[in-house]
């Protein structure tokens, strides 16, 4: 019977590998090398997006990293957007950069996303990347699930032929974190949509269990086996008039009865979400790396 699960701090893990990474930075520059720059593109005025923008600048000042915000207006055309990513594929002082999602209705993700070239997407969403997850030597992982199994890794959360169960399917998360979990997690993966019929089964069958739907108390303590690992990759804003925002960050999984039931449990906020920016760090890193040195 567990008493309380183990709260897995990603606020403190995500500190220690940014400390990491300003070693690194400062070590560059003391053999002479520039610092690693990134560029990020911010399209019109979406709140979650400004907020997300404001925490990836300060994770960047942070290491040490050279900067570019280029912000344009809601109504930009395709067009224009892609002949902006073009130019910044073809500057050698930009080592990486990021379009912020979600993008106006007009502008297909698939099409911009596509336009970045895969040694620059520090993000990790091109097809490219997207497929070199499962490759001997991946090129650049996508930052989400990179942050979910790095976190599991330096918690020594064995992940070899332990039964995964991912509930979600999305190509930012879901998608790509079976994959990863499947590939270097050696694990056993079933992968859940929301939609599946009797999710509860799947779940409850779960040694680790990694949600990432988006729907506030999607996971329940009754669906979760005793003794679980609970990654909860949610994050929905939902009202909370207590808050100065007028808003807070929501998880997939009922934290408050999970956690008696777990083994090891993220929280959110507090568990993915800095692992994602970390991981974006560190992908800019190997980009900078891949093209400067050595
Ligand atoms: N929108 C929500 N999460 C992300 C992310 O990780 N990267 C980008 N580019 N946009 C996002």
């Amino acid at each position: 019977m567990i008493d309380m699960a183990e709260i897995i701090d990603g606020k403190k893990v995500a500190g220690d590998i940014k400390e990491e990474i300003a070693q690194r930075v400062e070590q560059l520059k003391g053999e002479g090398h520039r610092p690693p720059h990134i560029a990020i593109i911010l399209i019109g005025d979406d709140g979650a997006s400004h907020t997300y923008v404001r925490g990836k600048i300060t994770a960047c000042k942070a290491v040490g990293f050279e900067y570019s915000l280029m912000q344009f207006s809601q109504s930009i055309s395709e067009s224009k957007l892609k002949h902006h990513i073009q130019s910044l594929n073809e500057d050698d002082d930009i080592d990486g950069f990021i379009v912020q999602l979600p993008l106006p209705d007009h502008i297909s993700v698939e099409h911009i996303t596509e336009q970045i070239s895969p040694e620059k997407d520090v993000d990790g969403f091109t097809n490219q990347n997207f497929g070199s997850i499962v490759s001997q030597n991946p090129l650049i992982l996508p930052a989400t699930p990179y942050g979910v199994m790095e976190l599991m890794h330096r918690y020594r959360i064995e992940m070899k032929g332990k039964h995964c169960v991912v509930v979600g399917a999305s190509r930012l998360a879901g998608a790509p974190l079976s994959l990863m979990l499947m590939k270097q997690g050696m694990a056993t993966v079933t992968l859940c949509h929301e939609f599946t019929q009797d999710l509860a089964s799947h779940t409850k069958n779960a040694e680790i269990l990694l949600v990432a739907v988006g729907r506030p108390n999607l996971v329940t303590a009754d669906m979760i086996k005793e003794g679980a690992v609970v990654i909860d990759i949610g994050t929905t804003r939902v009202k909370d008039d207590t808050k100065r925002s007028g808003f807070r960050i929501a998880g997939d999984v009922d934290f408050e009865n999970a956690k008696k039931k777990a083994s090891y449990i993220t929280p959110v906020p507090g568990g993915i979400g800095p692992m994602t920016i970390a991981s974006l760090l560190l992908n800019t890193l190997k980009a900078y790396e891949n093209r400067h040195i050595q």
